[in-house]
């Protein structure tokens, strides 16, 4: 039988492409989003795979919508395997200027969309003893920077959440296993839509990369018991820099950060948000970095091969030592 995952947020971005990684690899994909233009072509695109699709209109800070959600999958379909909680919704600002129904509305989903994932997977998957849940997380997890105050408090706020699950399931010897997956900057249509005050285009910070590199080490993670994984040399940078220099990186990130995540270019004309509604037609997994995103992560590809890794680097040791002892 053919395994079942669910994703939030498949309707576009980083979750449009774990959802066809997942429909690649012939599993069953529940597709989670609010816009019915990107869950059907998704649904298409995993068809076209070879794979299942079951689209499923959810707005995931309603509670209820999503554990019908739930519902529904196991009706259609068996138990649930896998779910990811990737969906969010951010927005650009200086935390002053965020109407406070805003500033709720973004953590409602961001944060609590992932609760509520979380929740209706656990009810499902605790009595069963089996299943994974994996949350789409980020290197500002760990380090906040300005301009993202929702979003940032939400990512954080969920490894904390997350934490907590891990002890309970370690207290009941539960065989269901959660993961988070911290991700660098990708190239996804969040610049585009996501919620702004500020009066340039957003761009994703520091290096780029592809959605399918985060779908690749969601894949992983949810086939692999690892507690954690880093995505990006850049996200593995910030979040040990946090641990050592907390002080240093305000302040830089205070003096870079603001420019760094604005282009030169004006706001389209009659630009849409997608903060209460969704934005109208399918946006696809790719935003519009394509020309600078990187499509492979050492970083990734060697957290997902640690023994191949060390290998590699014991090798290439040995060789250098040789080298140096022969003058
Ligand atoms: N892109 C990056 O640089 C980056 C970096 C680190 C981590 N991440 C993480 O990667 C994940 C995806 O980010 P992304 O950049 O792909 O975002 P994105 O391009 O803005 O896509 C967001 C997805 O969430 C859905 N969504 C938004 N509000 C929703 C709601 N109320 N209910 C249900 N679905 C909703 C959107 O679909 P609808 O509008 O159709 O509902 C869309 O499918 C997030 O968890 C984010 O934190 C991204």
């Amino acid at each position: 039988m053919m395994p079942v995952v669910v994703v939030t947020g498949a309707s576009a971005g980083i979750g449009r492409a774990i959802a066809r990684e997942f429909g690649l690899r012939r599993w069953r994909v529940a597709l989670l989003a609010r816009g019915i233009d990107g869950l059907e072509a998704a649904r298409a695109e995993i068809e076209a795979l070879g794979g299942e699709a079951l689209v499923i209109p959810t707005d995931v800070a309603d509670e209820e919508q999503v554990e019908a959600a739930a519902r529904r999958v196991e009706e259609q379909w068996q138990a649930i395997d896998v779910w990811v909680n990737d969906a969010m919704a951010t927005i650009f600002s200086p935390a002053l200027d965020i109407a406070p129904a805003d500033f709720r509305r973004a953590t409602d989903v961001t944060y609590l969309g992932a609760v509520w994932g979380t929740l209706a997977a656990l009810r499902r998957m605790k009595p069963r003893n089996r299943g994974t849940i994996v949350q789409v997380g980020s290197a500002l997890a760990y380090r906040s920077i300005p301009l993202q105050s929702p979003y940032c408090g939400a990512k954080a706020a969920l490894r904390g959440f997350t934490d907590s699950i891990r002890c309970e399931l370690a207290h009941d010897r539960s065989d269901v296993h959660i993961t988070m997956v911290q991700l660098a900057a990708f190239n996804t249509p969040q610049f585009e839509w996501g919620r702004t005050t500020l009066e340039r285009r957003a761009r994703p910070m520091g290096k780029i990369f592809q959605p399918e590199v985060a779908a690749r080490a969601v894949y992983w993670s949810a086939t692999h018991r690892r507690r954690e994984l880093w995505v990006g040399w850049t996200a593995a940078q910030a979040i040990l820099a946090q641990k050592f220099f907390p002080g240093l990186l305000d302040r830089m990130l205070g003096r870079t950060a603001v420019r760094g995540q604005q282009t030169d270019e004006p706001l389209p004309e009659g630009r849409r948000d997608n903060l209460w509604q969704p934005v109208p037609g399918d946006h696809g997994a790719h935003g519009r970095f394509d020309a600078q995103a990187h499509d492979r992560s050492a970083e990734a590809w060697a957290a997902m091969h640690p023994g191949v890794a060390a290998g590699a680097a014991l090798v290439l040791a040995a060789a250098l030592w040789r080298a140096l002892r022969r003058g």
